[in-house]
């Protein structure tokens, strides 16, 4: 997709508010519904980012490192071809850094050091991210947002390695999690700082009244994805979306968002939930279908 502007250098920092105790009081869903996004610090006290982290790491400690490794890109789709990638959107997945891999197709380094996410269906199968995922603080956010009835389709854990976490490019989320009409949103947790330096997130502050550019879609049995609009993003400013640990984002669907390659030294840890709105049409063709016999989820 076009982009005239070196993609990954932000024109500025965004803004960032202290998390309110209930709900999103009004000057917050303004400030949501200007920039596509909003960043409450403090959301989550430290202790609780650092549950998630052991949790993940005991999930880590458990992965099979004989299996044959799922590598997570967003510069190709390779992973689209990968019969584990459908798999993962109701099961717990463990994706690797490409750099992790030497040019033979051998892991250099140890799974805590290579992994790069985990996904995508922690908040259901996992006792400790489930508990996390559904506090009531999360449901009365959604609730301010306007969600109607809101549904826990999609986690993941990302860790944005030291040295060699992977960038992710521009893109919308609902691109990945279609409904009609638009819900996806999009609920991000610091787990450790965020910064420019490790690789934090990027977003076009205000492009979310834009149009759906892509979708990741089931076509005849194939993850494609595919473009709708081939114009260039809109003219906004890069903001950089810095997050203290314990920061909650909340990002819209439709807001185009990356992140930069991680080369610092420093590990980015964070908790990413997804939830749509149920009163919308969830796309059949979307990769992400509920498990059979296991039907998405509300906050209850
Ligand atoms: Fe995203």
């Amino acid at each position: 997709m076009a982009m005239t502007v070196s993609p990954f250098v932000p024109d500025g920092p965004a803004r960032r508010f202290t998390a309110p105790a209930g709900g999103l009081p009004a000057a917050l869903r303004a400030a949501y519904a200007e920039d596509g996004f909003l960043i409450l610090e403090g959301f989550a006290e430290p202790w609780r980012c650092d549950l998630l982290r052991e949790r993940a790491a005991e999930l880590i400690a458990g992965c099979d490192p004989a299996r044959p490794a799922t590598i997570f890109s967003t510069r190709d789709q390779s992973h689209a071809r990968s019969a584990e990638f459908r798999a993962s959107g109701s099961g717990i997945a463990f994706f690797f850094e490409e750099d992790a891999f030497d040019a033979a197709g051998r892991l250099m380094r140890p799974a805590p050091l290579a992994i790069n996410k985990i996904g995508h269906a922690l908040h259901d199968l996992d006792p400790v991210f489930a508990a996390f995922s559904r506090e009531p603080r999360l449901a009365a956010i959604a609730a301010a947002l306007g969600l109607e009835t809101p549904l826990l389709v999609q986690s993941m854990y990302l860790c944005k390695q030291p040295l060699i976490g992977a960038e992710v490019g521009w893109h919308q989320d609902a691109a990945y999690l279609h409904t009609d009409p638009p819900s996806a949103t999009g609920f991000w947790i610091a787990l450790e700082d965020a910064t420019l330096a490790n690789g934090c997130m990027l977003a076009l502050a205000g492009a979310h009244r834009g149009a759906l550019r892509q979708r990741f879609r089931d076509r005849g049995g194939e993850l494609v994805l595919e473009t709708l609009d081939p114009a260039p993003w809109p003219d906004r400013p890069v903001l950089a979306l810095e997050a203290p640990k314990g920061s909650l984002v909340l990002l819209h669907g439709l807001l185009p968002h990356a992140s930069g390659p991680n080369r610092s030294a420093r590990s980015r840890h964070a908790y990413a939930l997804h939830v749509i709105d149920g009163a919308a049409r969830y796309s059949s063709d979307n990769w992400l279908q509920p498990a059979p016999g296991r039907p998405f989820r509300g906050f209850r």
